[in-house]
């Protein structure tokens, strides 16, 4: 039999398609990532149902969560709780748990079972040198082609940051649309960064050229102005 340690050897990677799957949800049976084509997808999992942390990050993933749709990205989300365990839980969410002002919380995207943690050990989200029996918190950005394009793991310790989670895919989206990067700490309406020349002729140009809005500081880091209105989520991270 196959142990958690092989599973981990062959978790998905950046530039890897996502592995498929079909779990059931609380939002009913899905084929994953095949009902979410032609959008983004941020699937997340979480330690357990009924626990403090992942209960303040429920909250704000679903208050949150139509700045996510608004730049057309599905969330999904995941423990290895039974669907009933899921149920309750957010039904006590809505019911009774207020944080940071929230409250009265739908929970309206998603989220799987997996008893047997067949999807969880797919994706390496256990990771037995933290936890042999609960995920970690893993977020998986897949882009509309079923690509995985950022991973991130926080231990079960730490809650997530939702401004960088949002920034990060914001940040993705731009990259594609313009064929830039972008720097340190960037916040859409920052200068992004043109890819570094590749030739020689292209380095000396880059130096004399004159376009506007570009700055170089040395062939190999120049950036350019690209306005907040032309970023794909025109509303601020917040
Ligand atoms: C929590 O969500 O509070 C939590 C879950 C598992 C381990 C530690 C904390």
């Amino acid at each position: 039999m196959e142990s958690v340690e092989e599973h981990i050897a062959a978790m998905p990677r950046i530039g890897d398609k996502a592995p498929v799957f079909k779990a059931v949800t609380t939002q009913g049976e899905i084929n994953f990532p095949f009902d979410y084509r032609g959008k983004w997808i941020i699937f997340f999992s979480h330690p357990a149902d009924f626990t403090p942390v992942c209960t303040s990050e429920f909250i704000t993933f679903a208050k949150r969560e139509p700045e996510f749709s608004t730049l057309k990205c599905q969330l999904v989300g995941l423990s290895i709780d039974g669907l009933y365990s899921h149920i309750a839980w957010l039904r006590t969410i809505k019911d009774k748990i207020e944080f940071k002002g929230m409250k009265n919380i739908e929970v309206k995207f998603p989220l799987i079972e997996d008893i047997t943690m067949e999807i969880a050990k797919k994706y390496g989200m256990i990771q037995p040198g933290e936890s042999s029996t609960k995920a970690v918190r893993a977020v998986f950005y897949i882009d509309p082609e079923g690509i995985i394009r950022a991973v991130i793991y926080y231990p079960l310790s730490l809650g997530r940051n939702f401004d960088e989670l949002k920034r990060a895919l914001i940040a993705m989206q731009t990259a594609d649309a313009y064929s830039v990067a972008t720097p340190a700490d960037w916040q859409p309406g920052d200068d992004v960064i043109v890819p570094p020349a590749g030739s020689c002729g292209v380095a000396k140009d880059r130096m004399e050229s004159k376009e506007e809005g570009v700055t170089c500081y040395d062939w190999f880091f120049c950036t350019k102005k690209l306005p907040l209105d032309k970023v794909n989520n025109p509303l601020k991270i917040k």
